[in-house]
């Protein structure tokens, strides 16, 4: 284990390596976004590098993953380029009994969710705070929306029972905006999340709402990352 590394930084390593060594050569990977999916890139491209992984291309979900993979030297694609996905991986922010998920706290969940929806196998990565037993107590459900479009989607979310808040950026001023030039509402429902599926489609029926951030029925194996009695664990759900 590397000691310069916090618990959970050192899970969220272990987990990405995990995933990458799950890879198989000749495949289309998902790549996802995130400061664990960052740790699954790397490995793949450490794997590229000593010969031990060949022929694989990276459908990229951000320009996050996008400028990492080129460092790390992973032949692109992209998703009209090609007929499927044979694996994609991706970090979450929460984690339910059922596999559901909230994403987005990256603001990518739009990309991300199109490339686990294209993929044959969508593999979850995340560290142990990420489970939860449901949705939303703790993070917010990030929801893309078109900028003009800001103040109507507010205005129907608060209809159904959420508070919308708009995602401001850290080091620029004024909002967080997409890598598809949208706005982000983080929005909270009070008593959490009771039925992801029908919100997850009541959402996006809303006009001016690109995607968000609910993954329901898309996981097919999550990797977490634990550490017991001292030393970094992954285990499967
Ligand atoms: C980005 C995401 C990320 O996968 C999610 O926020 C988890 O990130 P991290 O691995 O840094 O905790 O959904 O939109």
């Amino acid at each position: 284990m590397s000691t310069e590394l916090d618990p959970s930084t050192q899970m969220k390593k272990q987990v990405g390596e995990a995933a990458a060594a799950m890879v198989q050569s000749g495949s289309i990977v998902g790549l996802g976004t995130g400061s664990t999916a960052a740790f699954m890139i790397q490995a793949l491209g450490d794997r590229l590098r000593t010969g031990d992984l060949k022929d694989i291309r990276g459908i990229t979900t951000s320009f996050q993953g996008e400028v990492l993979a080129r460092e790390c030297n992973i032949p692109l694609s992209t998703l009209n380029e090609v007929d499927c996905i044979d694996i994609a991986i991706d970090g979450a922010d929460e984690v339910d009994p059922q596999k559901n998920l909230i994403k987005g706290g990256g603001a990518a969940h739009t990309q991300e969710k199109l490339v686990a929806a294209f993929a044959k196998q969508f593999i979850v990565i995340v560290d142990s705070s990420k489970l939860v037993e449901k949705l939303n107590l703790g993070f917010l459900l990030p929801v893309e929306v078109l900028p003009r479009a800001l103040n109507p989607v507010s205005k129907t979310i608060e209809k159904l029972g959420g508070k919308p808040q708009l995602r401001m950026a850290v080091k620029k001023s004024g909002p967080v905006v997409t890598d598809q030039g949208n706005l982000i509402l983080d929005v909270k429902f009070e008593n959490g999340i009771d039925n992801p599926a029908e919100l997850e489609k009541t959402l996006n029926n809303i006009p001016g709402v690109l995607e968000n951030g609910l993954f329901v029925g898309l996981t097919d194996l999550v990797l977490v990352g634990e550490v017991v009695d001292g030393k970094p664990v992954v285990r499967q759900i």
